[in-house]
């Protein structure tokens, strides 16, 4: 593009150039002949003028020595014509001067003649060039005596070449070069949104290539997920039907196993609608102002019954009253899969200690416990829907591997960072910085 570019704009300087030179240098050949012309015109004057003294004078006009200085230090051909056209004198020809056509038939000749004054230019047929004539007509007794014709070999290539040389090549070189800084500076500069854009359209089209990849994944693991409950249940249904239902002690121990798979189930289901809640921007509830403790409290009091189950013990920690603005339901939603997570995966016995400060205006939240903690390479990937560390524990446990998902989803929604510390065998620590 940037290549295609450059090459359209030298050439388009390159035949920019070459049309103004050859307009220059056609009206440098006018200008040179002009010039030429006046000059000659003027030394033909002078000519004239001293002849004219001469014949005043009744002197005897050597039109050999009046020839010599402009033939032989000027290279200009001087021919003396009289008034009916005979050559009186010719410089190229010299004694055989007389032996010369008549050149009445001469445009400048003529013309002189006629007006006094004439010029032309045309191909000698005496000599075998392209000459430049002017001639001038000399008066004496008020009848014309004498025609001065001084003629100029116009080399045209010579003058060409000249001014190719001097002026022309000089200075389309340096409009070539001067040119050519500037199409690449100016394809740069043009180039560049061009490129970015190119660059953009890229990364839109890997994010979107990834966000399909993930979305075919959720769909297959969402499906993966629902079968294995239901799978489940309707094996233990089935055989309390053919039987196993005599049993009370099986009948109990089956309809426990049911009751526990649709619970799964359940909060399965209600997972993936927070998360499908949160991405398709369906807020339940208007923003308020969220007391951190009080909500805190109203987690811990619902994780009651796993508390005591696990026999972990909680440590709470504010510094003072903090407030939050945003959706309290959301963020309840959050800190309580962060504090399930510390105890489901503290040992029994545990700490679990749940801290919010306020720190340079912004509300740091950590939920730390002294568990299994989590193996550096799971780290990346953590936050990815159904990602689990050891699966088969995190299902026995009932886990669906979406907590964390959701958690990520709303830190999103309230612009808070997530930071994550984990040593496997020592625990974790989870720390969510709200703006405030
Ligand atoms: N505090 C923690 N200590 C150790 N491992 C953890 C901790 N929190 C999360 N993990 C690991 O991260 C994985 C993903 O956590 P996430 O909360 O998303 O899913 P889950 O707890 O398995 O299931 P769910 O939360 O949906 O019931 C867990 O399976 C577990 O391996
Ligand atoms: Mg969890």
């Amino acid at each position: 593009m940037k290549k295609r570019f450059l090459l359209f704009s030298i050439s388009l300087v390159l035949i920019s150039v070459i049309i103004t030179s050859l307009i220059s240098i056609n009206v440098n050949i006018k200008n040179y002949i002009s010039e030429k012309e006046t000059s000659l015109l003027t030394c033909c004057n002078l000519i004239n003028m001293v002849i004219l003294e001469e014949l005043e004078n009744g002197g005897k006009i050597d039109y050999k020595m009046a020839t010599k200085f402009f033939s032989e230090q000027m290279d200009i051909r001087l021919t003396f014509v009289d008034k009916e056209g005979n050559v009186i004198f010719d410089s190229s020809q010299g004694q055989r001067s007389a032996n010369m056509e008549n050149h009445l038939n001469r445009e400048e000749i003529r013309e002189a003649l006629l007006t006094g004054e004439g010029r032309s230019s045309r191909k000698s047929s005496t000599l075998d060039a392209e000459y430049l004539y002017v001639a001038k007509s000399l008066e004496y007794s008020g009848e014309t005596v004498l025609i001065t014709r001084m003629a100029l070999e116009i080399n045209k290539l010579k003058i060409i070449n000249d001014f190719l040389v001097t002026t022309s090549l000089i200075s389309s070189l340096v409009g070539i070069l001067a040119a050519i800084v500037i199409a690449i500076a100016y394809a740069n500069i043009l180039m560049k949104p061009i490129n970015e854009m190119e660059e953009q359209l890229k990364a839109t089209m890997k994010e979107n290539k990834k966000a399909e990849r993930i979305r075919k994944d959720f769909v297959s693991n969402v499906t993966h997920e629902l079968k294995t409950p239901l799978t489940s249940i309707s094996g233990f249904v089935e055989t309390l039907q053919d039987g196993a239902a005599e049993d009370p002690e099986i009948r109990t121990k089956f309809l426990d196993i049911i009751a526990i798979e649709a619970a799964r189930l359940k909060r399965l289901i209600e997972d993936i609608l927070i998360i499908s809640d949160i991405e398709n921007k369906r807020e339940v509830n208007t923003d308020s102002d969220i007391n951190v403790r009080e909500s805190i409290e109203e987690i811990l009091d619902s994780l009651g019954p796993v508390i005591e189950a696990k026999k972990v013990k909680i440590v709470t920690h504010y510094a003072y009253e903090i407030y939050i603005g945003g959706n309290n339901d959301r963020f309840k939603q959050l800190l309580m899969n962060l504090i399930e997570n510390a105890i489901k995966y503290s040992h029994d016995g545990g700490t679990v200690t749940v801290s919010a400060v306020k720190k340079e205006g912004k509300v740091y939240i950590s939920v730390s416990d002294e568990g299994i903690g989590i193996p550096r390479e799971h780290m990346p990937r953590l936050f990815e829907r159904f990602y689990r560390v050891d699966k088969s524990r995190s299902q026995k446990a009932g886990g669906t591997g979406l907590g964390l998902a959701i958690v990520k989803h709303i830190a999103a929604l309230f612009e808070a960072e997530i930071q994550v510390e984990s040593e496997q065998g020592k625990g974790s620590t989870f720390t969510v910085i709200f703006k405030g």
